[in-house]
Formats: structure tokens, sequence, C-alpha cells
């Protein structure tokens, strides 16, 4: 395995899917993590992250410097790198301006990381400091223009360091270069396999939980399912997870959820019926962050009434993925503005006094795809595109009423079905439609019509925290317009969501 240390960039994320890419194992820890831990993990590289510091600055991130005596090669970025030479005893200078954005490197000999590499690439920089002095034993392997520095190496003790950022698209052989570290360097194996990943964790599962119950909040997303799934062929039976139908849901959901995992896969489920207690707590809500509260606080309660009920029962098991536990580590992850409060679980377990089992949170949402292929979840679920947590209740501007629900479903399903016959159901992050508080004039056979107007969203994305809106066929927007007016009474016009995000936000509320 790999440890990235964090500094705080914002590429780390992409640092940590590079080296999972290549099928190597790695992980994120903040600079504060002892000797004896990253002995504990055998790492065979440690990639010290960028970061926004300068070392200069009192309080900026440092790791023990003992690192450098565990005889484990070292990939220093930006920061990383800025670090490495200064404990080292080097220097580094501070900035007088910054270099931001392309620079052409000029590399002097193709070896370890520059082994087949260009001599002359683009690589990305985005430093103020840098290094002046390199400390003994260290040779300066490529330059630009600006900085002379651009990169370094001891080569007998394998450290790295390199001034720009390997690990994003900007510098082109980037991902090259970290491949020479990881398998060159490091010897590392391509040994990640979901297959090897599931085995580690359902025995891990077994040891850990031993022969107490496990509860799950199982919404029929991919996350929850493979949770779901992976604990089940761990412990069986007692794994209970428990289904609230809030009636927010979209058409037949609930129905077919127990189908694929009650009946085919044999999961242990409480199905808990509280249609009516949501619906009737929203009635006359039309503040977005209102409904996503009420929302919120009747599912914790019906959850830890359900729960209640269940004797024996240790654990909470939760669908947290790796960005979100990275998010929460980050040394300057610090507190960012509420746009929406997300109807999650978090509060459960300090309420419940639960212990957590989370088993994918060392991994990224593709992966957890990956996994659930291993364990044999079926492709339909494999493949869900994310649904919020509040349900259409989101998706209906204004009162929610059970005969809007009942539009927005009939609307919806029309067209998912559309999207999926276009081939385009896999290729989006998201499509849904969304039923505005609005009317407008039409015309049906010669009488006039004053109806509601749908909109339609579907969007690209690779984790939600951007997205773009999708440019669908004209031919497959016309099908899904004509045959949502001409099926769904109600409905009279559709029209098409094309702002990105930011500054829009994939939902509507
Ligand atoms: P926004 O609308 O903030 O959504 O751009 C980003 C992603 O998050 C999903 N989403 C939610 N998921 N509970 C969830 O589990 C929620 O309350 C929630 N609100 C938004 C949204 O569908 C999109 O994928």
């Amino acid at each position: 395995m790999i440890l990235i240390i964090d500094f705080g960039s914002q590429y780390n994320q992409l640092i940590a899917r590079s080296v999972r890419e290549c099928r190597v194992y790695c992980r994120i820890d903040p600079p504060d993590v002892d000797l004896d831990y990253i002995t504990s993990l055998k790492p065979e590289g440690i990639i010290l992250s960028g970061g926004p510091s300068s070392i200069y600055e009192n309080l900026s991130p440092k790791i023990d410097k003992g690192i450098f005596n565990l005889n484990i090669p070292i990939l220093g970025i930006c920061y990383g790198m800025q670090f490495m030479i200064d404990a080292l005893g080097g220097t580094v200078k501070s900035a007088t301006k910054r270099e931001y954005g392309f620079a052409e490197l000029l590399i002097k000999n193709n070896e370890d990381l520059f082994k087949n590499i260009d001599k002359k690439t683009k690589c990305w920089m985005s430093h103020g400091d840098s290094i002046e002095k390199l400390p003994k034993g260290f040779k300066i392997t490529a330059s630009t223009e600006s900085t002379k520095v651009a990169a370094t190496a001891h080569k007998r003790k394998k450290f790295y360091g390199l001034q720009f950022h390997p690990e994003v698209q900007h510098t082109p052989q980037g991902k090259r270069m970290l491949r020479n570290f990881l398998f060159d360097i490091c010897k590392c194996k391509h040994s990640w396999t979901m297959k090897s990943f599931s085995e580690n964790s359902i025995n891990e599962i077994k040891e850990t939980v031993k022969d107490k119950k496990v509860i799950l909040g199982l919404s029929g997303g991919v996350d929850s399912s493979v949770t779901a799934l992976l604990i089940h062929k761990a412990i069986g039976k007692n794994l209970i997870c428990i289904f609230v139908d809030n009636g927010l849901l979209r058409k037949n959901e609930a129905k077919k959820l127990k189908k694929t995992l009650k009946e085919h896969l044999e999961l242990n489920i409480r199905f808990v019926n509280a249609k009516s207690e949501f619906l009737k707590a929203l009635v006359g809500v039309t503040d977005p962050e209102k409904k996503r509260k009420i929302i919120g606080r009747i599912f914790i309660k019906i959850f830890e009434a359900e729960a209640k009920k269940i004797k024996g029962a240790d654990y909470l098991a939760q669908g947290t993925l790796y960005p979100d536990v990275i998010e929460s580590i980050s040394a300057f992850g610090g507190p960012t503005a509420v746009i929406k409060s997300h109807h999650n679980v978090g509060a459960l377990p300090k309420k419940m006094k639960l212990k957590l089992v989370e088993p994918l949170k060392y991994l990224f949402k593709d992966e957890v795809r990956l996994l659930g292929k291993a364990i044999g979840l079926p492709e339909e679920l494999i493949w869900r595109q994310p649904f919020p947590g509040p349900g259409l209740a989101i998706r209906i501007i204004g009162e929610i009423t059970t005969k809007r629900l009942s539009v927005l479903r009939e609307v919806d399903d029309i067209l998912i079905d559309e999207i999926k016959k276009g081939g385009y159901y896999r290729k989006l992050w998201q499509s849904f439609a969304v039923l505005l508080p609005l009317k407008s004039v039409g015309v049906m056979g010669d009488r006039r019509t004053y109806e509601n107007i749908a909109a339609i969203r579907a969007v690209t994305s690779k984790d939600a925290m951007t997205a773009d809106w999708a440019r669908l066929p004209h031919k497959l927007l016309g099908n899904i317009s004509n045959r949502i007016i001409n099926e769904v009474s109600g409905v009279n016009r559709v029209v098409y969501d094309i702002s990105s995000k930011p500054p829009s936000t994939i939902e509507w509320e």
C-alpha cells in the first residue's frame, strides 16, 4: 500500500484515485500520525501531498521527520517536497511571486520517475515558495524556465520531489510519473482488486461483529445496498436492514426493492410504512430547508423506534464513502457554508450509542460499483443513479400533495424509461423530473388546457461537486416531452434545465 500524507491540497483525492487506478491500495492520513502507526501499515511508499501553506508559517502542517529514517521511498509533491527539503537541511525560498499554470518541464535524465517520459513535457505549477538549496545527496532532475528545482531526487535513499502536480490532467505525463514511482521505485504490485477487498472486508466484519447484531438504514441506493450485501455475506441474518418508506419514493420503488433485495438476495429487511406520517408533517410546507429538516427529523425518529425493537444490536452500519472521510479529516477542511441540509443518518450513532461499521469508507464511488459487481449485486442496483434522501419532496417545488406526487411519479417514470431506452441512463450522473408550482396554457384536441409545467434535469458529473447539463439529443428530448404531455394528465408543458453546477445545484431545492 501507499500512504498519502494530507498537507491540505485540493488535489489529494486525485492522487489517491490515480494510485487506486493502478490497482495499488492507498490511504490518506493527516500529518499528525505517528511513526508506529506508519510502520504498522507497512507502506511500500509514502507520498507527501501539496498544500496551501508555506513551510515558514508557524502553523504549517508537519509530519514526524522520522519518516525519513524508515527506509521507505518518499515522493514529495509541491509543499510535500518543500517540507522534505527543509526537514533534511536544504532551504526553501519564500515567494516573491506565485507561479501558476502550465510550464515546460526540461528533464535531465530519463530515469526513475522520468523513465519513458519525453525530455520536454508540460507540467502544471501552482506554488509560491521554491527550493533555494538542496540538502546533501539531492540532485536537480528537471527544471522549468522560472523554477530551477522543478524536480529533485536522492537516488540512493529513493526520495523524490516534484514542484509541479503530476496528479492533475494538466500534467499530461504525470500519471506515468506516478506509475514509475509505484512500480519501479516502490515495487508495488497490481494487487488491489475488488475481489481481494471483499474477502478481507468480509473477514474483518466477521471478526469485529462476532455474534452481535448490526442494523442498517437501507435506501436502495448503491452505497447502502453494497454495504448491506457485504455485511450479509459476513454475518447473514444478524444484519437487520430497516427500509423506511417515506411516501416520497419513485413509482413502484419500494416494491421493486423488496423483490430484489429481500426475495432475490435474501437480506433480512424490515419495511416500515411511514408514508402518512411524513406526508402529514409536510402539509402546507413550501420552504426547501423546512422540508429537508422535517424529513430528516421524522426519519431519525422512525429509524430509532424501529431499531429499539431489535434486541442485541450493538452496531450501526453506514455506507460512508472515502470522499466524505477525507473531507472530514483534511488538515484544512474547515467548515463550509450550509447550502442544503442533507438528509443523512450522521446524527444516529451518537444518539443511539451504537458502534459503527463502515466497510466502504476507503472506497470511491466507482469502486463501490465494482465491489457491488464482485459480490453479486444485480446490475440494476449497481447502476442506479443517486436519489436524494428527501426524495420527490425536493423535486416538487411548492406544496407536496398526494396528487402532485402521483403526477411527478408518472412524469419521472416516462423520463427514466426513455433515458434508458436511449442508452443514456449509465452515462448520466442523474436524470429526473421536477414539478413546478406554475401552470401554463396549452391546446389539446382544440380545447384550451391550463396545466402544470414539468422540468427535466439531466446532468453529467464525476462526484456531484460540479456538474454540467447533459447535451441530450433533440430527438430524445422530443420523445420525452411528447410522451409526458400525452400520457400524464395534468402536465401540458415540458422544459429542459440547461444550468450547470455551480452556479446552480443539481436538485432544485
Ligand atoms: P445538489 O443539489 O446539492 O446535490 O447539487 C448534489 C448531490 O447530492 C444529492 N442530494 C442528496 N443526497 N440526501 C442525499 O442523500 C440529500 O438530502 C440530498 N440532497 C441532494 C443530489 O441528488 C445530488 O446527487
